[in-house]
């Protein structure tokens, strides 16, 4: 192992993966730390939508922002496999988010008029794709939108950052970090690791770094289940969006069927009634599913944040301090260009000043209270 290395990332998760890549890609020397087994928490919780146009209502900076992540993914499949060997399953063949009422549709109609590029289906078109999803009176059709196999794409970056020299350690918890002489001392178990630039992106565990560094907690963990069918026949090609529901159709030929939403609220066990709502609403949309086989369920943490935007850039008063993290709905979907915005800015490479402001740490400043009025190393104690 390294004893001192350019970055330190701390969080295995597709985001911190994601950004040893592209530091890797530009020689930076990375190690990640990670508590448990990279991408097994919210990465893995994850259906793998790139939902540039369901996870978004109108234009602006972070529109610009997702759609450029989902637009990377097409070079980078190829990319990763070839540096990793493994196929990220990226489906480019659209998303189809489906009213089922008027008030569906009027949104929906909203939305078409706000962005380029969407085709309106009227109820028989909808009927024509998705095996006669009776309730439908439109939808709306997002061409360029898609999914990936979200562990698939973690573990690539993984494996390719590991090949171009990065530093993986999992299961290790990472105790306190002392900040001096500009270098970051990092207690890792029991050992230390120093680093120029430490970059937070634990997801849902992030909080404890920003109150730490006398900034405020900004995590809002939301708890979602889903689950996943194996249907005898797939005669569902696209992924669907409901009000509420999607279904993802996977390579393998499992749907997955999504998902619950609880906010503060960070269990991780599965509940009955989770899933039984979710089912609910399935049935009540495809009866004839009440016969497939049920493949499994499952309960992720999203990292969601106060004010529902992530959290990425340099510590306010701590130089080389960076976060990474909130990304609450849309990690999978965000990580390429996250990674690609840190690298950029570990290496002070232009970036645009719309995307600084619209993501800077600096939200969470304490009115009045700077970090160095408190203290002068950061700690963030046990996890
Ligand atoms: N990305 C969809 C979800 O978090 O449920």
């Amino acid at each position: 192992m390294k004893r001192h290395v350019d970055v330190v990332v701390i969080g295995g998760g597709v985001i911190g993966q994601s950004i040893a890549y592209y530091l890797s890609k530009s020689r930076v020397v990375t190690t990640v730390i990670e508590q448990g087994r990279s991408g097994r928490k919210a990465t893995q919780a994850a259906a793998g939508m790139l939902g540039v146009h369901t996870e978004n209502d109108q234009e602006g900076t972070y529109y610009q922002f997702c759609q450029a992540s989902r637009n990377m993914y097409a070079s980078l499949s190829k990319e990763l496999f070839s540096l990793s060997g493994i196929d990220i399953q990226l489906s480019t063949n659209g998303i189809l988010e489906i009213a089922t009422n008027e008030e569906q549709k009027q949104r929906l109609r909203a939305k078409q008029n706000a962005f380029e590029g969407l085709e309106w289906l009227d109820a028989e078109g909808i009927r024509k794709r998705t095996s006669a999803l009776s309730q439908a009176v439109g939808g709306l059709y997002m061409r360029r939108d898609g999914h990936v196999e979200p562990l698939k794409v973690c573990e690539a970056f993984k494996q390719a950052s590991l090949s171009m020299g990065g530093q993986l350690i999992e299961n290790c918890q990472v105790g306190e970090i002392v900040h001096d002489h500009d270098v970051f001392h990092i207690q890792i178990d029991n050992d230390v690791i120093s680093a120029d630039h430490v970059v937070v992106a634990a997801g849902v565990k992030s909080g404890r770094w920003f109150e730490a560094t006398g900034l405020m907690n900004p995590m809002v963990p939301t708890k979602g289940e889903c689950f996943a069918i194996k249907p005898s026949i797939q005669s569902i090609q696209q992924t669907l969006f409901f009000h509420n529901l999607y279904l993802v159709p996977k390579r393998d030929g499992r749907y997955i069927i999504g998902a619950t939403s609880y906010h503060d609220d960070s269990n991780s066990y599965t509940s009955t009634g989770g899933i039984f709502e979710l089912m609910n609403h399935l049935l009540k949309l495809f009866p004839s599913f009440k016969q497939e086989e049920l493949h499994s369920c499952w309960t992720g943490v999203r990292p969601g944040t106060k004010d529902g935007k992530p959290i990425i850039g340099e510590h306010p008063e701590i130089p080389h301090l960076y976060f990474a993290t909130g990304h609450y709905r849309n990690g999978i979907l965000l990580a390429p260009a996250t990674g690609k915005l840190v690298s950029d800015m570990v290496l002070k490479r232009y970036v645009p000043s719309s995307i600084q402001r619209l993501f800077t740490p600096n939200r969470f400043r304490k009115e009045g209270i700077t970090y160095a009025d408190t203290r002068e190393r950061t700690s963030g104690g046990g996890s």
